[in-house]
Order: C-alpha cells, then sequence, then structure tokens
C-alpha cells in the first residue's frame, strides 16, 4: 500500500495526502475519512441491485455509444444541465473523474505550464496537476466569489481550475460569477476548467452551467461525476466535457489511457439516474441535511467549536477546531477510536497551515454509524477543551 512509507498515524496526518489517510480508514465502521457515497441503498435503489443480472444483458446487448449517450443526458438533465454537448468529440466516458483529471492534466501540459487554481480544495487536483509539471497559482476561493480575477493573475496563467460546489466547503459559483469569470476566460484565451463532482448536492449548482459557458465563447471542460451521490461500491463514471474547439489534444490522450467504460457500469448509472429523477435526488438531498444537522447538534455547545460553512449542503462537513493547537491530537485520539475524519491542512494545498484548526467529515454514511461517531468526536473534542 502506498501509505506504508509513513511510519505512524502522525506522520500521515501531518505528511500523506488525503488519499492516503482515507486508505486507513476504508474497512472501520467510522469511517467519515473519504467522500465516496457509502450510506445504504434506498428502498427502489435496492430494488436495481436486484435486477443486476438483468442490467448485466442488457448492457451485453445494447451498443455502447447508446449507453453513453443515455446515461450521459439523462444525467445532466437531472442536474439542470439542459444545453451539455452530444456532438462526436466532446464528451469522454471516464472510470472515475481523477482519470477524467489525468487526462485534462495532461493535455493541458502539451500546450501549456500554468494554472490558477482554488485554494482550497481536494488535494488529489493540485497533485496531478503539479504531477503533468504545471506551475499552480493559488486562487483563494472568497476572491473567486467576491470580484472579477484581478487581470494580473490572469496574465500569469494560461488555464483556470475551479471546483463548483468547492470540497471541502461547498461553496457554488454563482451563475452571475460564472459568466463574468467565462467572460475573463474568453477575453484572454484562457482554457476555464471546472469540477463539478459535487454538483448532485446543490440545487443552487443546478443552473445550466453549459449554456453559460457556450455563450461566453471561451474555450472550457467541465468534470462531471456520478462517484459522490450514490452508494454503488465504487461504480461509477466521470465524463470529460469539452467546448467545440479547446485547442487540446484531449482526444488523442483519452486514447492513450482507456477505450470506454464497462457497459454494465454505464447500465447502471442509467438505472439510478432514473430513480433519482422520480424522487430520489429529494430523498437523498433531505438524507444529507439530517445527518448534517445530526452532527452538527452532536457536538452543540461544545467550547470554540463551530461548522464554518453554514450554508453548504455537500455532502461532507468542515468542523473548526477552534483554539485547540492542532488537529493533529484530535486525529490522533479518533484513529486510536477509530474513527477517522480527515485533517483539513491537505485541502489547503499553498498554504497548510491554513487547515490546522479544522476537520473534514463525510456525510453519506448510515445516520446510526454516524450518530456513533459523532458521540466519540463529542467526547473526544470535550476532552481537550
Ligand atoms: C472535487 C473532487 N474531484 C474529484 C475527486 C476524485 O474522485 P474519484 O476518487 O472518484 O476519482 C474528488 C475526490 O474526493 C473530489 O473531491
Amino acid at each position: 500500500m502506498p501509505y506504508s512509507r509513513v511510519s505512524s498515524t502522525t506522520a500521515l496526518i501531518d505528511e500523506g495526502n488525503l488519499t492516503q489517510l482515507e486508505f486507513l480508514a476504508l474497512d472501520s465502521t467510522f469511517n467519515f475519512a473519504d467522500g465516496h457515497a457509502r450510506q445504504e441503498l434506498t428502498a427502489s435503489q435496492e430494488k436495481i441491485i436486484g435486477d443486476l443480472p438483468e442490467l448485466f444483458a442488457q448492457a451485453a446487448s445494447q451498443p455502447v455509444a447508446e449507453l453513453e449517450r443515455t446515461a450521459f443526458a439523462n444525467y445532466c438533465r437531472l442536474l439542470g444541465q439542459h444545453s451539455f454537448p452530444l456532438d462526436a468529440g466532446r464528451v469522454f466516458t471516464c472510470y472515475s473523474s481523477s482519470v477524467a483529471m489525468e487526462i485534462v492534466a495532461r493535455s493541458l501540459a502539451t500546450r501549456t505550464d500554468s494554472i490558477a487554481l482554488i485554494h482550497p480544495t481536494f488535494d488529489n487536483i493540485p497533485d496531478i496537476l503539479r504531477g503533468v509539471g504545471l506551475r499552480l497559482v493559488p486562487l483563494p476561493e472568497d476572491e473567486l466569489h467576491r470580484r472579477d480575477l484581478d487581470p494580473r493573475l490572469l496574465d500569469d496563467v494560461e488555464s483556470v481550475f475551479v471546483t463548483t460546489p468547492n470540497n471541502p466547503t461547498g461553496r457554488v459559483l454563482t451563475a452571475d460569477r460564472l459568466r463574468r469569470l467565462a467572460g475573463q476566460c474568453a477575453q484572454r484565451g484562457t482554457v476555464l476548467i471546472l469540477d463539478t463532482s459535487f454538483r448532485g448536492f446543490d440545487s443552487r449548482a443546478f443552473f445550466d452551467h453549459y449554456a453559460v459557458l457556450e455563450a461566453s465563447g471561451c474555450r472550457w471542460i467541465v468534470i462531471e461525476d456520478t462517484g459522490k451521490l450514490w452508494p454503488t461500491l465504487d461504480l461509477k463514471v466521470g465524463w470529460l466535457v469539452t467546448s467545440a474547439d479547446t485547442g487540446l489534444p484531449v482526444a488523442d490522450i483519452y486514447s492513450d489511457i482507456l477505450l470506454g467504460v464497462s457497459p454494465f457500469v454505464l447500465a447502471l448509472i442509467g438505472r439510478f439516474v432514473e430513480d433519482a429523477a422520480s424522487g430520489g435526488l429529494g430523498e437523498l438531498h433531505r438524507f444529507i441535511a439530517g445527518n448534517r444537522r445530526l452532527l452538527r447538534s452532536a457536538l452543540d455547545g461544545l467550547p470554540r467549536i463551530s461548522f464554518p460553512d453554514q450554508e453548504s449542503r455537500g455532502s461532507v462537513e468542515r468542523i473548526d477546531l477552534g483554539e485547540r493547537s492542532s488537529s493533529r491530537l484530535v486525529l490522533e485520539e479518533l484513529c486510536e477510536r477509530s474513527v477517522f475524519v480527515l485533517p483539513c491542512r491537505q485541502f489547503c494545498w499553498a498554504n497548510p497551515a491554513e487547515g490546522d484548526n479544522a476537520v473534514r467529515v463525510a456525510l453519506a454514511r448510515p445516520t446510526e454509524s454516524l450518530a456513533t461517531g459523532a458521540g466519540v468526536m463529542r467526547e473526544v473534542l470535550a476532552r481537550q477543551c
């Protein structure tokens, strides 16, 4: 396992990346680390799983291109993305959004050497971008939401990368801000890239991004992701979607890496999309909101504990630990009691100290295990007041 290179949990908390910390938690009952969907199946989702043999047969008999088109189109419609493109060569189906990221990063690296990246965000994004040799310039989230980008920042880079809704903060780029940002990118020929992996949790991100991007005339790439929404044991799809002419060799690099995603996975995702459209999405939103309330009320009244992302609807929640030295002691003690959450240091990829006093808890978990885990968190935090 890659995390074996660090000798202790403490070293991992300080030096490891988030995925290495997520490995540690994988088989724990109290795994609140990764942002993957690990809640129980709903009754109607269980029915889909009961139909797997039929789905397999359907997937084997239907043309893959048709399955791909249907799953993508229905997924986009579900989330309000009605102006999605379907032209040949503009939608690339990947095993996951990280694979889509890798393809985007490698494509960018053939033509450009610098990128502005939202700060904070999930650390595998900066890691992948750095991995292909790009120079990263932090784009502070507050600035992105407050005003137009500083022209000096735009002069310094050839592409801009924004995660919306963001992980871990849950902040959503409004239609107006996206319009302004895409306009600025169009003026300068900058490529605008959006990672919308957490879109499905937040109806404020359901406005038609493709319409806004197309109207701006900028070169753009969007990464869509089904992997955070449904408890499909990581059977998921990441879609890499591009403007008509990005000037980047996306299709060539895609073909360097994969032929396509299993039609069985596409058929399965197609059924989960249908289920979401007939009430499942609302149910999911209520479930996450319920788990968020549970966590907040379980920790209510503890000195200096706060929840900085009051508006977030995403499936993760940050807890600000106040001035309890650093989050390390809290994380170590939670680990000893088999409760795993993530430090926020690593999300702050340009300045880890900014994340020192916060941890992130995954909410897409069975409510009962979250309640027990939150009870342990309360005991640990109360002792460390
Ligand atoms: C914003 C964002 N994009 C992409 C990913 C990568 O997802 P995956 O591991 O399914 O490739 C993550 C992982 O949590 C994420 O938070």
